[in-house]
């Protein structure tokens, strides 16, 4: 990636989006964090930060970068959104205090180690039908079968349908990038999966004891209208599926690649947690997000104009050896609390409880009954503008 630094400005003429960059991010994360705290993209008349400490600065600073103009790459001041704006993700205060009081209450992590019991005993039946099956598609049979049972499940979703869930995932989280292939093929089928997501957002349609639900009691209470509780509950499956789908396909493929750290996790099950944030340190499922300014700001020397489009690069903040000790090495012993992958600041990640719950059972769970994983094949990616992750992941299992 060659950029120009003979300008004001460093400039890259870099596509963020293509396939290229996508399938192996990491020496062009390298490249703009080397060329300074903040880089021109040309190809897209954006600004990007790579560099730790400027992408946490940007995520703490909500009045300088906001989020209701669009976190994705369409600024929804000057385009139409392709579905009505999220009211927690895509809003700024005073609306996203209200919403994310709600949120933050719900998803608590005192709240949600209700659901531990629930979580490990479906994780332990589906490792123990793994075990026995020996080899397996670590994505479709692992990644995505626990989410797709435990999280509906929790937040009260019926049975049937669940298959609209993670193309309204990828949908939502290709919709960020340009309007490229990725997200054409992602809309292919938009109509009829939207409308079945709609139709689980009404009060009516939710369980009696889920998550779900217990947005609509803040309705009760005066907090929301009914209108933004069903909204909330599009938040739910929104960013609750694909996010926890690519991070638990991350963390086995992190250790079938390094079986000397699967040894070191089996020996101390106690880092089954810190184990799971060294993955998302590592292999960040969520690469992106972008904010836009709201008033001229001044980067590192560099003038950075009001209403102007930033792309955040979390996971190349999470490799920033101005942060980390040797970066490109996944290490399960690593204290990788400071990563970006839940972002931070106001919009850092409400649902996070529920991802490291899911983790710990499905991990926890393999720790017991898994010698090692291998590899029987090459693994194959799936791309996505804002997401990384694995399309199949063929893989073998030694039981203890
Ligand atoms: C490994 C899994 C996950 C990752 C990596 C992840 C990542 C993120 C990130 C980076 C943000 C901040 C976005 C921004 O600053 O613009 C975020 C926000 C959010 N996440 Fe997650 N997430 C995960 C799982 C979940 C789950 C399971 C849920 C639902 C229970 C969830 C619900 C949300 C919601 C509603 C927001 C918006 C919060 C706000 O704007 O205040 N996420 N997530």
């Amino acid at each position: 990636m060659s950029i120009d630094m003979t300008v004001d400005r460093p400039v890259s003429t870099i596509d963020p989006f293509s396939h290229g960059f996508l399938g192996d991010p990491y020496p062009h994360h390298e490249a703009m964090r080397e060329a300074g705290p903040v880089v021109w993209l040309e190809p897209y008349g954006i600004w990007a930060m790579a560099r730790h400490q400027e992408v946490r600065d940007a995520l703490t600073d909500w009045e300088t970068y906001c989020s209701g103009a669009g976190v994705g790459l369409s600024d929804f001041r000057k385009e139409p959104p392709w579905r009505p704006p999220s009211i927690i993700l895509e809003a700024d205060p005073p609306l996203h205090t209200r919403t994310r009081a709600v949120l933050t209450r719900i998803l608590s992590p005192a709240a949600i180690n209700v659901l531990r019991e629930t979580f490990a005993r479906e994780a332990d039946a589906l490792i123990d039908r793994l075990v026995e099956q020996r080899e397996f598609d670590g994505v479709a049979d692992l990644a995505e079968a626990y989410p797709l049972k435990v999280f509906p499940d929790a937040v009260g979703i019926s049975e049937q349908g669940r298959e609209n869930l993670m193309p309204y995932g990828t949908m939502v989280f290709n919709s960020f990038g340009p309007r490229n292939d990725l997200f054409d093929k992602a809309m292919a089928n938009a109509g009829p999966v939207r409308e079945w997501i709609m139709s689980k957002c009404s009060r009516a349609a939710l369980a009696p004891d889920g998550l779900g639900i217990k947005i609509f009691h803040a309705v009760d209470a005066g907090e929301l209208s009914e209108d933004e509780a069903g909204m909330l509950v599009r938040s739910f499956l929104s960013a609750g599926i694909d996010t926890t789908v690519y991070g638990l396909g991350n963390a086995l493929y992190c250790f079938a690649s390094n079986p000397e750290q699967w040894t070191v996790l089996r020996e101390n099950p106690n880092l089954v947690r810190g184990s799971f944030e060294e993955v998302l340190r590592f292999e960040s499922p969520v690469q992106t997000f972008f904010r836009t300014t709201t008033k001229p700001v001044d980067v590192g020397g560099v003038r950075i104009g009001d209403g102007e489009k930033v792309l955040l690069f979390l996971a190349a903040a999470n490799r920033d050896p101005r942060r980390w000790e040797r970066p490109d090495t996944f290490d399960v012993r690593r204290r990788a609390a400071g990563h970006m992958t839940f972002g931070t600041g106001i919009h850092g990640c409400v649902g996070q409880a529920v991802a490291r719950l899911e983790s710990e059972a499905i991990f926890g769970a393999l720790a017991k009954r898994v010698v090692s994983f291998e590899l029987t094949g090459q693994p194959e990616r799936r791309l996505n503008n804002t997401l990384r992750g694995f399309d199949t992941l063929p893989l073998r299992i030694k039981a203890a």
